[in-house]
C-alpha cells in the first residue's frame, strides 16, 4: 500500500514536473509600446511572465517620428520559421514585413506597398503554400498574398463582407497577459524545449556580451585593483612563418559631414557663392544666406547663369557683403583670387573688391571693371596687408546700375599642391600625413541620400562649377559640389591613394522620410524602369574615369577638365550600410551584374548593413553576399562601438572563411586596367572585408587615450586577419567646430586651427608603418591567472614590406601598469628609437612622440609602441 502510496506520488511528481517544462516552453510575444518594438516573455514554474529580451524593432523610416511599431502580428510557417507584419504609421500605404527563422535573428524588414492610402492592423496567417495579410483602410478590409519566402507581395484587393465575418477571429490580437506587473496584448506560442533553451542562451550570451562591452579603462582605478606593478609578457616570433595581407589596410572615410568639405576641406571662403541656399538645407536659409547689404538683397531668376544655379543677385549702388564660413580667415602677405560672374547687359560698371575686418578696416582691396553683355567671369587679386581670423568679403558697385552677379568666389591661392578650385593646404596636408592607402568618398550616408532624389549623383559634381547641379546635404546643410569628383579623384592621385568613390545601390537611407506618396525609408528603391538610366551613369563614372578621351565623351569630360591620362579607378562601392530588403538586393544584383560584364577588372564592394553581427543586415548581407562571390569583390561592414566591445571582439574576423578561389581582378601593366576576367567560374571566391566605418567611443565622445588603445589593439588584430580584411578606414574624419553632426572625429578644426586626435595618431602610427606580410606571433601574459584576466589588454603585430624589407612591430599596453615585454625569435638592437603614444586615459589632446630607449619593449601603462625593424 505504501509502495503504491510513493508510486502515486512519484507519477504526481512526474506530471506537475511535465506540466512545469510545458508552461517553461511557452513564449509570450509583445509590443510594450510602439517606440520598443517586439519582445518576448517566458514563464517562471509558477506560471508568472517575465520579460526575456528584445526581437526586433521598427526600421522603418525617419528618426524621431517615425521607427515605431503598432499591431505586431506573427504566425510560423509549417517549417516553423516565423512571419512578422506591423503597421509602421496610420498614414503610409505600406506595412512591415519580416522573417525570422529562430524568432531572435531576423531578415531585414521590408515595407510592401499596397493599393490604399494606409494600412492599419495587419495580421498574417499562413495560407497554402504562402501567407495572407488581412489589413484594415478606412471601412473597408483588404487581403494581401504573400509569398512562401516572404519576399513578394500582392497590392491588397479589397475583401467582400462575407470574407471578413470568416476571418474575423484572425484580425484579433489572441492572447493578454501580465507581464512583471505590466498587463499586454500579444501572442503565446508552444515552443518545443530545444528552441526555448537556444532563445534563452541567446539572451544569455547577449547579457554576457553588454556586461563585457561596458568594460572601460576609465574604471580601472576602481576595477582591477591588485596588479602587480609590472605585468610580464612573451612575445614570440616565427620568423619562418609569414602570410601575405593586404597592402591597403589603412585609409580615408571623406564624408561631407560636420561641415567637412563645404566650410572645411574645401578652399573656397565664400558661402552662398552661388545665391542657391534654400530652407531644403536647412530650416530658414534662403538665397541671400551668409549675404548682408545696406538695402534688402534682389534675387532674381530670370536670366540663370545655368539652369542647375537658377538663382542670382541683384545690385544696385548697395555695399554687398559675405560672411563667409564663420568669417573669413586671412593672413598678412598672401593672396587670395577673387572671382564672379557678371551679368550687365552691354553697360559699363566697375566694383571695389574688399576684404576687411568686423569694424570696417581695410585688409585687402582690389577694382573690377566689367561691360560684357551677357554673363561673364571677372577676376581679380587681392592680396592682405594685415591678418584678421574674422574677415568679410565686400563688393561696392561703384555706378547706380542694376548689375546680377553670380558663383561669387574666393579662394586663398595656396592651396594644397596649389590646385585651383582646390584644396585647404593646412587640412589636405594633414590628412596626406596619414599617408592614407586609399580614399572612401562622398560618404557615408551623404552617398545614398535622404530619399530618392537626393541620391548622389557623381556627374552631377563634374564640369564648370556653374554647371554643378548643387543639393541640399542629409546633414542639414548645402552640397555646392564644387569639391566634386574630379576633385576627388585629383586629391587621391596627389596623396598616392586609391579613389573608392562609393555610390547608392538604387535606394536611398533607409532612415530617409516620407516622399510625397507617403513612403519612407527605402521609398521603394529607384523605379525598376529607370534602374537602367542608372546603371549607365555607374557605368560613365568608370569610363569618365578611366576611358579614353579619343572614343568616349565621359572620357574626353576628364580631358577638358585638364586630365587626359585615367585615373585608374579600380574600385568601386555600392550601397553603403543600406538595409538588406528586398527591394536594395534586386537592385544591387541588377547593378553588381551589368558592371561586372561590361567592367570585369572593377573590384565592387557590396555592404551588409550599420550594425555587426547579429544584426539582420549583418547576417542578410553576408549571406546574400557569399551566395554572390562573383558579384563583388569585397563587402563594408561598420560598427561604432563602445572600448569594451573591441577589446572584448577581437577574434573578430578569426573565423571568417578565407577565400579558396583564383581572384578574377587583373590589371594590366603600367597600371592600365586590362580587363581580363581570370576565373570564369568564382564560385569558390570568398569576398573580402572592407571595415568602413569604425570608432571606439565612450560615453565622453571625444577620442582619447582609452579610446586610441581599443582601436589599436583591434587594429593588431586586423594586420593578423589582413588576408580577409582588405581595408578599414576610421569615420568620420573631420569635424569643424560648431558645426558638429557627429562625435567622436579624428580632427577636428576650424578655419585657423587643426586639433588632431589620439585616434589620428592611430591612424598615422598604423598606416605609415604597415606591411603586406604577416609574421607568425604569439603574445601571452606570463601568469596563467592574470592572463585569463587580462589578455584583452595586450596585443602585438609584426609585419614586413616586401619592397622594402622594414619590418615593423606594433605594441599595445592598455593595463594600468608597466608591460615588460620578452621577445624570442627576433632580435631587437639597443638603444632603439621608437614612435610612442602613451598618456592617462582620458586624455583629448595627446600626441605620439619620438624616444630613444634602451628598453624598447618595457611599456609604460596606456600605451602604443610601434618599432621598426
Ligand atoms: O560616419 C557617419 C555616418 O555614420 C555615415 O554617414 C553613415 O554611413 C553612418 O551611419
Amino acid at each position: 500500500m505504501q509502495k503504491l502510496f510513493q508510486l502515486l506520488l512519484l507519477v504526481a511528481a512526474l506530471c506537475q514536473g511535465t506540466k512545469t517544462l510545458a508552461q517553461q516552453n511557452s513564449i509570450f510575444i509583445y509590443s510594450p509600446n510602439e517606440r520598443s518594438g517586439l519582445h518576448a516573455a517566458v514563464q517562471d514554474s509558477t506560471g508568472a511572465w517575465h520579460h526575456l529580451g528584445q526581437l526586433c524593432s521598427s526600421d522603418y523610416g525617419t528618426w524621431g517620428v517615425e521607427k515605431r511599431m503598432y499591431h505586431p502580428s506573427l504566425c510560423r510557417a509549417h517549417d516553423g520559421s516565423w512571419r512578422l507584419v506591423f503597421q509602421v504609421n496610420d498614414c503610409s500605404p505600406l506595412f512591415a514585413a519580416a522573417y525570422s527563422a529562430d524568432l531572435v535573428t531576423w531578415r531585414p524588414q521590408d515595407y510592401p506597398q499596397v493599393v490604399t492610402p494606409n494600412c492599419l492592423a495587419p495580421v498574417v496567417h499562413p495560407a497554402g503554400d504562402g501567407f495572407e495579410i488581412t489589413y484594415r483602410s478606412g471601412d473597408a478590409h483588404y487581403r494581401v498574398k504573400a509569398t512562401p519566402d516572404f519576399r513578394h507581395f500582392t497590392a491588397g484587393e479589397r475583401m467582400t463582407d462575407s470574407d471578413v465575418q470568416q476571418i474575423n477571429g484572425a484580425l484579433q490580437i489572441e492572447d493578454r497577459f501580465t507581464v512583471d506587473g505590466q498587463a499586454y496584448a500579444g501572442q503565446k506560442f508552444e515552443l518545443t524545449a530545444g528552441e526555448m533553451t537556444r532563445i534563452r542562451q541567446f539572451f544569455l550570451e547577449r547579457a554576457e556580451d553588454g556586461r563585457k562591452s561596458s568594460e572601460r579603462m576609465h574604471d580601472d582605478a576602481k576595477n582591477l585593483t591588485g596588479l602587480p606593478a609590472v605585468v610580464n609578457a612573451t612575445f614570440t616570433v616565427n620568423a619562418n612563418s609569414q602570410k601575405p595581407i593586404s597592402d591597403k589596410l589603412i585609409g580615408i572615410f571623406f564624408e561631407d559631414i560636420s561641415y567637412a568639405a563645404d566650410g572645411g576641406l574645401y578652399a573656397e571662403l565664400v558661402q552662398n557663392r552661388d545665391f542657391e541656399y534654400s530652407a531644403k538645407d536647412h530650416g530658414g536659409w534662403k538665397a541671400t544666406t551668409a549675404w548682408h547689404s545696406t538695402r534688402p538683397i534682389e534675387i532674381a531668376t530670370e536670366h540663370p547663369l545655368h539652369p542647375n544655379n537658377p538663382h542670382y543677385a541683384l545690385l544696385w549702388p548697395d555695399t554687398l557683403w559675405n560672411e563667409g564660413w564663420d568669417g573669413i580667415a586671412v593672413e598678412a602677405g598672401k593672396k587670395y583670387d577673387f572671382s564672379m560672374y557678371v551679368l550687365a547687359g552691354g553697360q559699363k560698371q566697375s566694383f571695389l573688391i574688399q576684404l576687411t575686418s568686423e569694424d570696417g578696416t581695410v585688409l585687402a582691396s582690389s577694382k573690377l571693371k566689367t561691360a560684357a553683355k551677357d554673363w561673364q567671369q571677372y577676376a581679380t587679386v587681392l592680396t592682405a596687408q594685415k591678418s584678421d581670423a574674422k574677415a568679410r568679403l565686400v563688393i561696392i558697385p561703384q555706378k547706380a546700375a542694376h548689375v546680377g552677379i553670380d558663383m561669387v568666389s574666393l579662394f586663398p591661392q595656396e592651396t594644397f599642391m596649389n590646385r585651383k578650385n582646390g584644396l585647404r593646404k593646412d587640412l589636405a596636408k594633414t590628412i596626406a600625413a596619414l599617408q592614407p592607402k586609399f580614399v572612401r568618398f562622398p560618404g557615408g550616408c551623404m552617398s545614398h541620400g535622404q530619399g530618392l532624389d537626393n541620391i548622389y549623383h557623381w556627374n552631377h559634381t563634374v564640369g564648370p562649377l556653374q554647371e554643378r547641379k548643387p543639393d541640399f546635404n542629409i546633414w542639414h546643410y548645402h552640397q555646392t559640389r564644387g569639391l566634386g569628383f574630379f576633385e576627388y579623384f585629383q586629391f587621391c592621385e596627389d596623396i598616392g591613394a586609391e579613389p573608392l568613390p562609393v555610390l547608392a545601390a538604387g535606394v536611398p537611407c533607409q532612415n530617409s522620410a516620407a516622399n510625397a506618396e507617403g513612403i519612407g525609408g527605402q521609398q521603394g528603391g529607384i523605379p525598376m524602369d529607370q534602374m537602367p538610366a542608372y546603371i549607365d551613369e555607374l557605368c560613365n563614372l568608370i569610363e569618365w574615369a578611366n576611358g579614353d578621351p579619343a572614343t568616349n565623351e565621359w572620357a574626353k569630360m576628364r580631358a577638358d577638365a585638364g586630365h587626359p591620362e585615367p585615373f585608374n579607378l579600380k574600385y568601386l562601392g555600392i550601397g553603403n550600410e543600406d538595409i538588406i530588403s528586398t527591394v536594395f538586393e534586386e537592385r544591387y544584383e541588377m547593378i553588381c551584374k551589368a558592371i561586372r560584364q561590361r567592367y570585369p577588372y572593377i573590384k565592387i564592394c557590396g555592404t551588409v548593413g550599420p550594425f555587426h553581427t547579429p544584426s539582420a543586415d549583418y547576417i542578410e548581407g553576408w549571406d546574400f553576399t557569399r551566395k554572390h562571390p562573383d558579384l563583388q569583390y569585397m563587402t563594408d561592414e561598420h560598427y561604432y562601438e563602445s572600448t569594451g566591445w573591441f577589446m572584448h571582439h577581437r577574434d573578430y574576423y578569426d573565423s571568417y572563411p578565407r577565400e579558396l578561389g583564383v581572384r578574377s581582378y587583373e590589371l594590366g601593366v603600367n597600371g592600365q586596367p586590362a580587363g581580363q576576367l581570370l576565373t570564369p567560374n568564382s564560385s569558390l571566391l570568398t569576398p573580402k572585408v572592407y571595415l568602413g566605418e569604425w570608432a571606439a567611443s565612450t560615453r565622453e565622445k571625444r577620442p582619447n587615450i582609452e579610446t586610441a588603445l581599443a582601436e589599436a589593439l583591434y587594429l593588431t588584430d586586423i594586420e593578423r586577419n589582413g588576408d580577409i580584411v582588405e581595408m578599414t578606414s576610421y569615420a568620420p574624419m573631420l569635424c569643424k567646430d560648431g558645426h558638429s553632426n557627429w562625435n567622436p572625429d579624428m580632427i577636428y578644426f576650424s578655419n585657423t586651427d587643426i586639433r588632431i586626435t589620439p585616434a589620428y595618431e592611430v591612424q598615422r602610427l598604423f598606416s605609415c608603418n604597415s606591411g603586406d606580410r604577416w609574421i607568425q606571433s604569439r603574445f601571452s601574459i606570463d601568469n596563467p591567472q592574470l592572463s585569463a584576466q587580462l589578455k584583452h589588454r595586450i596585443g602585438a603585430s609584426l609585419v614586413v614590406d616586401s619592397k622594402s624589407g622594414k619590418k615593423f612591430l606594433k605594441l599595445v599596453n592598455a593595463l594600468p601598469t608597466t608591460l615588460q615585454v620578452t621577445v624570442e625569435g627576433i632580435l631587437l638592437p639597443t638603444p632603439l628609437q621608437c614612435e610612442q603614444l602613451t598618456g592617462k586615459v582620458d586624455d583629448q589632446q595627446a600626441h605620439a612622440e619620438i624616444i630613444t630607449t634602451d628598453s624598447p619593449t618595457t611599456l609604460p601603462p596606456y600605451c602604443l609602441r610601434v618599432i621598426e625593424l
